[in-house]
């Protein structure tokens, strides 16, 4: 047995339903089966040269773009710098937020960090020409602060698709409504909740009640509009026990997928993130996987197993595989941290291997976690496994499938079998 959370040794329970359930055919059935297992069982290194080789034959055109993630593949853990484009752009459109979450890592790192800044669509294009042409990364994120407080986002929206990327967007929903038919255009498309009714939002969003009510018609209006949306919510020991009100509001609203994810407390006491180690974390795993029966897809958080020897090992993949620029062009070392000129600038010759950015991947791949900022942000951050999750629900099959976490083979020894 692997002892490694999220180690890519898997092992999943495949529990599948018998055809005439929500299947409309076999082949489907049978071909999404196929999928995950190829997913969970072969190595990163193994799809890839799947996904390559499939590539060459049936989209020559994207050639480049995985060869890109090749190199990304190969550098990654390997080398502190990197000879190719991170394979996602991760574009802080304005620094500017309607909203002060009191979990935000920007607020946690700086209760005074917004500040009302907003890329132009020439610099915006200028970076993706500069960075992106001809088209290496794969997914683009426009994020903030708020996204939706651009006046230009529409403008932002047709240049990031013009460069063929992917392109997600995480907003707050209060802006969402008026915003319809661009966001109808994004490949992916998340409202961070973190709560369910105007006392939630007041309390973990420092929202008014009208921002919510706002949020709740641009939810409803996406729903009428056909526009598909996940929605988030951030789970700490604090929140934790008002999760099955959050699912209730998820069914209400109706998105296609409900991702749960990990809080970042970065260096804060006031929150506390899910461990295995805590029996209120375990029983919500545990009625939370009871039902099959969710009308979304749910991805699970990467609940940490603070015992585990190796916990303070896992290795972060971000400054290898995210590249993150705010609205002033200054990058970070991930975009869970804050931007910071020193590390580089996109309008100032940055080349993803500044003295400082060097640095950091280095003190990564050692896996030691020596540096205040490292210990202080990393230690408990979700981000650090990445890719790594361990338990998702698909909704079309109805079946949970988890990976390989020693943690919960411990506690739930039915769930998780060869
Ligand atoms: C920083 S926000 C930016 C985009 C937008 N304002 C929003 O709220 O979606 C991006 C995502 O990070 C999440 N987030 C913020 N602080 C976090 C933390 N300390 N730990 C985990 N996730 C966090 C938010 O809930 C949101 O889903
Ligand atoms: S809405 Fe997003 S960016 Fe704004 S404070 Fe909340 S988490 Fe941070």
């Amino acid at each position: 047995m692997s002892t490694k959370p999220g180690s890519t040794n898997m092992r999943i329970k495949l529990e599948t339903l018998s055809p005439q359930d929500s299947y409309g055919s076999m082949w489907e059935h049978w071909y999404a089966s196929l999928r995950r297992v190829l997913r969970n069982k072969l190595s990163s290194r193994q799809k890839l040269s799947l996904r390559l080789l499939r590539s060459i034959v049936v989209h020559p055109a994207q050639f480049q773009t995985h060869l890109n993630r090749l190199r990304y593949f190969r550098g990654v853990h390997e080398k502190p710098e990197i000879s190719y484009v991170p394979p996602v752009i991760a574009a802080t459109i304005t620094d500017q937020c309607n909203l002060r979450c009191p979990n935000c890592f920007y607020i946690l790192h700086d209760p005074d960090y917004f500040f009302s800044s907003f890329i132009s669509p020439d610099k915006f294009r200028q970076v993706l020409e500069k960075y992106n042409r001809p088209r290496k990364a794969e997914i683009l994120f426009l994020t903030g602060g708020e996204p939706l407080m651009h006046p230009k986002i529409d403008e932002l929206i047709d240049i990031a698709k013009s460069y063929n990327l992917r392109v997600k967007m995480s907003t707050n929903g209060v802006l969402v409504k008026r915003k319809l038919s661009s966001l109808s255009k994004l490949d992916y498309l998340s409202v961070s909740m973190d709560s369910y009714d105007h006392d939630t939002f007041k309390k973990y969003r420092a929202g008014h009640e009208k921002q919510f009510d706002m949020i709740l018609e641009g939810l409803k209006a996406l729903k009428e509009n056909n526009i598909n949306f996940a929605i988030s919510f951030v789970l700490s020991e604090e929140n934790l026990h008002e999760s099955s009100k959050m699912i209730e509001f998820a069914e209400r609203m109706g998105p296609s997928l409900v991702t749960f994810h990990n809080i970042s407390p970065h260096g804060s006491t006031d929150f506390r993130p899910l461990s295995f180690q805590s029996n209120q974390t375990v029983k919500w795993l545990e009625e939370l996987i009871s039902r099959r029966d969710y009308p979304f897809d749910i991805n699970l958080p990467a609940i940490f197993d603070l015992e585990s020897p190796s916990f303070r090992e896992v290795k972060c993949i971000q400054p290898w595989y995210y590249f993150c620029f705010n609205s002033v062009g200054d990058v970070s070392y991930c975009c869970h941290l804050p931007h910071d000129p020193k590390i580089g600038n996109v309008f100032a010759g940055y080349d993803f291997n500044s003295r400082e950015m060097t640095l950091f991947r280095k003190e990564t791949m050692t896996g030691k976690m020596t540096s205040d900022l490292i210990q202080k942000n990393c230690l408990h951050c979700q981000r650090r496994f990445m890719g790594k999750e361990f338990g998702i629900f698909d909704s079309r099959v109805r079946t949970w499938f988890f990976s390989n976490v020693d943690a919960l083979v411990e506690k739930f020894p039915d769930v998780v079998s060869e």
